[in-house]
């Protein structure tokens, strides 16, 4: 290609992917499939790899772009970043409403928005490019997080259409409720605290110093602000509705309000409706339009005189604290739990509320038979927020927490900087080694899928099982006839488990099949502390077989990409334990895969995170191959078509109800040669 040509359809692509990237992120209205448009993005990738000279600084190739920060650089806000003052009453809100009448002799208009509970940030937009992006710090000066802000998706990094040659917009970064899900599963999978609520969340993220890492963060923003008259309206709606045809996020859900009525039945509306979004909000933020008013009115120090902020009551109850049980989890961690007098909050009954680790304990002062107060946030636990002071009981005392582990007895440990306590006894804990078992066969590791928790249960009970490598020694005859009865609870039903032939054999085909499984998820599935599934993978990319992983030393294990000091300490410890080498042998004897397969060795993550269908007959490849193919490129296979699928591999004689499916939930359908591009890097 011509360095012109190329030129051309470097720009051409960016113009291209920018549009899908709004469709997708900003209008949730995609045009084009996933794989329509990773195709698009490859082939920019690689042009730009060949024409450095033409890469674009707004390309949407570099969201991650930058370089890790050791500390952000501190900018001075162009107009400072001021808060709301805050009402909690519908009193307030009419007293605000008469302040405001008493400034003007006009009539007025108010927008009624959302309070995203997130952080705030100002953007600036330079020629349309996003050049800046700042956080609120003390309202006077803030941190600069634009290589992080970049790789929120939702935030264009080239905007649309007319737009001023320089102008900042103003908007909240949040986490939406199911990504602080996902994220906080995982870490608590990892052994790594887990955050209080999603805004925490959101903060923490965009305080990191890799953006790589923020990448990974399900980050979101919502702009609701243009500071100084920057734009042409005179209305602050009209604003809002001219940074949206910039192809900025902005809220589906503001409203123009004739009266304080309208107000009223806005936030009566939004107090209910807010509950089914899947952002958190804790208030409705309540402005003037009119922008000529809102320059008469002005500020005060601290606040806008033209907007006001109600916050709604947090859906809170309260009720007796009868007992605190600690709870060990698979890595060991102690988390209290709190049992509670049964009470309803938000259409649930609580009897139990999360008390996390010890520092929240004693930062609360909790103690048995305080009334305390229990609040709903992010998570679908509720947690404790706070005390009835006045109705503490006269000899109640602090809660101590426990010093030995309450399932095996052992002292239990706190590592500086982590919040949790921790049982160091791994292999003999019974809730740790059931969780280890649980942690070896799931999906992703072992994905022995005829076995599962209850009968895990059944077999550790029962003494066939107390380590992963015992699966392996299981016979027939062991498990045939085993029964167990679950007592009944909540639902009224007991459960009645019993291996009869089927179960059986299932079960061993299951064990058997995991033979197959390769390395990286072996290694995974050993459930070593912060050796998750992309650890996993660099370890044995770069390692290729246990044994260079059990020899090496501390400072070739940190030498390897995203392998820091904590996981190359946890690795070591793991493997000098005699206990660990004598599982690895047994796992190597039983015929487990402890090194790279020749095939695994080009292996990529390419497919990382993308499910597959393969459906109908194939003239390149069987549909063996292809599944290997899949799992190579770090895929995964599934059977049947659900939301979840990214992509069907559809052959010749595909069944027409399967097709039918994929339509209705748009999910493409790809040939083998389709197949074959995505795989090459
Ligand atoms: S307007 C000069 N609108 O709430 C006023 N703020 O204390 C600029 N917030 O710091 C703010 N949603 O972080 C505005 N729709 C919204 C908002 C909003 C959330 C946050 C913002 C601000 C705080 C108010």
């Amino acid at each position: 290609m011509n360095k012109d040509t190329a030129k051309q359809r470097i720009d051409n692509l960016v113009d291209q992917i920018q549009e899908h990237n709004y469709n997708y992120y900003t209008k949730s209205a995609p045009t084009i499939t996933d794989y329509e448009f990773d195709m698009l993005l490859k082939e920019l990738e690689s042009l730009e790899a060949d024409f450095p000279e033409f890469a674009r600084p707004d390309s949407p190739t570099v969201r991650v772009g930058g370089a890790p920060t050791k500390e952000f650089t501190t900018i001075v806000h162009k107009y400072p970043m001021l808060s709301l003052a805050n009402s909690y009453s519908e009193d307030e809100i009419r007293e605000f409403d008469n302040r405001i009448k008493k400034l003007t002799n006009d009539p007025i208009e108010y927008v009624c928005e959302l309070k995203f509970d997130g952080l705030s940030i100002g953007l600036t937009y330079k020629n349309g490019i996003l050049t800046q992006a700042v956080t609120r710090g003390d309202g006077i000066q803030g941190d600069d997080v634009t290589n992080n802000v970049k790789t929120i998706k939702s935030i264009p990094l080239r905007l649309h259409g007319t737009f001023p040659d320089e102008f900042e917009i103003r908007g909240e970064v949040y986490m939406t409720l199911d990504g602080f899900r996902n994220l906080n599963s995982q870490r608590t999978e990892l052994g790594f605290a887990p955050f209080a609520n999603p805004r925490n969340a959101a903060s923490g993220s965009l305080k990191m110093q890799d953006p790589k890492e923020v990448a990974l963060r399900p980050l979101e923003c919502f702009l609701y602000y243009v500071p100084g008259g920057q734009l042409m309206s005179d209305t602050h709606y009209g604003n809002l509705q001219q940074a949206k045809q910039m192809g900025l996020k902005i809220s589906e859900h503001s409203e123009i309000c004739a009266n304080i009525e309208d107000v009223m039945s806005y936030i009566n509306k939004w107090d209910k409706k807010r509950h089914y979004l899947n952002f958190e909000i804790d208030g409705i933020v309540i402005k003037v339009n009119n922008l000529q008013q809102q320059k008469q009115m002005g500020f005060t120090a601290k606040n806008p005189r033209w907007a006001i902020a109600y916050k709604f009551k947090a859906e809170r109850v309260s009720t007796v604290l009868k007992s605190i049980d600690f709870q060990v989890g698979r890595t060991g961690a102690v988390t209290p739990v709190a049992n509670l007098e049964p009470v309803h909050l938000a259409g649930t009954v609580v009897k139990r509320a999360s008390l996390h680790n010890a520092d929240i304990i004693s930062n609360l002062d909790v103690r048995i038979g305080d009334h305390v107060y229990v609040e709903k946030g992010g998570e679908i636990i509720p947690k404790i927020v706070g005390i009835d002071m006045e109705q503490r009981l006269a000899d109640s005392t602090p809660v101590k927490f426990i010093q030995n582990c309450p399932e095996c007895g052992t002292p239990l440990i706190k590592n500086e900087g982590e919040a949790a306590h921790y049982c160091t006894n791994e292999d003999h804990c019974p809730p740790q080694i059931k969780g280890k078992l649980e942690h070896f066969i799931s999906r992703k590791a072992m994905n022995i899928d005829s076995l599962g928790e209850g009968k895990i249960e059944m077999l550790f009970d029962n003494n066939l099982v107390n380590n992963i490598a015992d699966f392996y020694e299981l016979k027939y005859n062991d498990l045939i006839g085993l029964e167990k009865t679950t007592p009944a609870k909540d639902s009224g039903k007991e459960k009645k488990i019993s291996f009869r032939e089927k179960t059986v054999e299932n079960i061993l085909k299951g064990i058997e099949n995991s033979k197959q499984i390769p390395f990286n998820k072996v290694l995974y599935a050993l459930g070593i502390r912060y050796v998750g599934e992309t650890v996993a993978k660099k370890l044995t990319s770069h390692y290729k077989n246990i044994n260079n992983i059990r020899n090496a030393k501390f400072n070739e294990l940190t030498d390897v990409d995203e392998i820091g000091v904590k996981i190359a300490d946890s690795v070591l410890t793991w493997f000098n334990k005699p206990e660990h080498i004598l599982l690895i042998k047994r796992l190597e004897n039983a015929g487990l895969k402890l090194s790279l397969d020749e095939n695994t060795e080009n292996s990529t993550s390419i497919l990382e995170d993308k499910t597959f269908v393969i459906s109908g007959v194939f003239e390149k490849y069987s549909r063996n191959e292809l599944k290997e193919l899949i799992e190579r490129n770090g895929g995964k296979n599934t059977g049947s078509i659900s939301k979840n699928t990214d992509y069907i591999i559809a052959g010749d004689n595909m069944g027409p109800s399967k097709r039918e499916k994929a339509v209705k939930l748009g999910i493409p359908l790809i040939s083998e040669t389709d197949f074959e591009q995505l795989i090459i890097s």
